[in-house]
């Protein structure tokens, strides 16, 4: 027999108050043994099984492009210009797209970036080295992703300014007071917009080695992307790739810092990266959960949830559980690859496309920043960014270090 969703007696879950660690006791003691809790928009679901589930059946569809409608916007020029991404796209469409863009996305192409992304993290640390201290975001994380996503794309060095400022105007997307900033945002996707289309244009007349000559090229069957999805495809790293990775490096760092014998392991083994950066981010994901709404009414666990039904499945604490890693709670670079994979890239057919990039990044800066940044230690306040929708990570982080690395 099954019940229909708003019938059920369910645990009630408020995430915006305590800190991270105070919240999850809070989190884990109000949800119990229920699989199902009901949350801020609708309902949630935290277990491993039930966010593969949930990530992995078509019928539920992204909530990306709502955020800003249930954050009470209702300008629909705004709504609109939101909607074409290929993080709200579904179904046919979006195969299509996926499969068309997967191979300029493939970890060859993001290890072909792997030498300048070393040249950018050690140009970064070049200034403050001498001195031992630096604000680990101000300096290292908010700069590292831009030039990188320009590299990739084929943008010269000069338009690097541009970028961050479009790049920085776009992320406002993510931030509490949106609806005060609709025509910032609107007006940044619209200058990356023509700055794209005349990308575009030279690359069409001169291909080059880049993503976008790559996207231009590609084609299946005859089929190949339109001007209007290479636009959006820019747009979409521009939106997916930044923040996510310079907020990513932030947990990171933070939390080695917590670590300082694994910090010290990983400048002496730089091949443990890979493992550092899944462990860093199942334990400190920076990407804690994402959305899903019911396209139509579906039926999972006896349970039923009308069309429109909305969903939050919860990353973080499906990354610490105990059936799926062992040993959950403790943070250790050196242990072997767990059987399940973490889960802060999400899962299913919108499992993040750029991951192979991140990961290089991730994997090239750790091993250099624990190099020329021995005996790292927090040397005064951390500030986080606000714990909503968005994507979470230190604000302000003062470190130090041994000088001269
Ligand atoms: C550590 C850094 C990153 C994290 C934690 C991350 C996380 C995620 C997650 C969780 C999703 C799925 C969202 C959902 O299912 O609702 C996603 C999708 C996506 N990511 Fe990432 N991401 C990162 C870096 C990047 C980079 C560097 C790029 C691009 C160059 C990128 C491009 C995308 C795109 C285009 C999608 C949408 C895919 C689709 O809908 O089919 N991401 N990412």
């Amino acid at each position: 027999m099954s019940t229909l969703v708003h019938d059920l007696d369910l645990p009630e879950v408020n995430f915006s108050d305590g800190d991270f660690d105070e919240r999850r006791v809070k989190y884990r003691a109000s949800v119990g043994d229920s699989w199902l809790y009901r949350g801020m928009f609708g309902y949630g679901v935290m277990h491993y099984e039930d966010i593969i589930a949930v990530l992995r059946d078509k019928r539920w569809h992204s909530a990306s492009a709502r955020i800003p409608e249930l954050m009470g916007i209702t300008r629909q020029d705004f709504l609109e210009r939101q909607s074409g991404s290929i993080l709200s796209t579904e179904g046919d469409e979006h195969t299509r797209l996926r499969r068309l863009v997967a191979p300029a996305f493939s970890p060859r192409a993001a290890d072909r970036l792997r030498p300048f992304m070393r040249q950018v993290m050690n140009d970064l640390v070049d200034p403050v080295a001498p001195a031992g201290r630096a604000d680990f975001v101000r300096d290292i994380t908010e700069p590292y992703p831009i030039p990188i996503i320009c590299e990739l794309l084929g943008a010269p060095k000069s338009d690097w300014q541009f970028f961050s400022r479009v790049a920085g105007d776009i992320l406002e997307i993510f931030s509490d007071d949106l609806p005060d900033k609709l025509d910032l945002v609107m007006n940044a996707q619209n200058d990356l917009d023509a700055y794209t289309r005349q990308m575009i244009a030279e690359r069409r007349a001169k291909p080059d080695e880049d993503l976008l000559t790559a996207l231009i090229a590609a084609e299946e069957a005859g089929d190949k992307l339109s001007n209007d999805e290479l636009v959006m495809m820019v747009n979409a790293v521009i939106v997916a790739g930044t923040d996510t990775t310079r907020n990513q490096l932030g947990c990171a760092v933070s939390l080695l810092a917590e670590h300082p014998d694994q910090w010290a392991l990983l400048a002496e083994r730089p091949e443990l990266a890979g493992r550092a950066v899944e462990e860093s981010m199942r334990y400190f994901g920076a990407v804690r959960g994402t959305a899903r709404f019911a396209s139509c009414d579906i039926e999972y666990r006896d349970v039923v949830f009308p069309a429109g039904t909305f969903i939050s499945v919860d990353l973080c604490e499906a990354n610490r559980q105990d059936d799926h890693f062992p040993q959950p709670d403790r943070f250790d670079i050196t242990t072997p690859a767990p059987a399940h994979p973490q889960l802060t890239f999400g899962a299913g057919i919108h499992y993040c496309l750029g991951a192979a990039l991140a990961r290089a990044e991730l994997q090239e800066a750790l091993p250099l920043l624990a190099q020329r940044m021995p005996n790292l230690r927090i040397d005064g306040h951390v500030t986080w960014k606000p714990d909503g929708v968005g994507i979470f990570g230190p604000a302000h982080m003062p470190i130090a270090f041994d000088a001269g690395h």
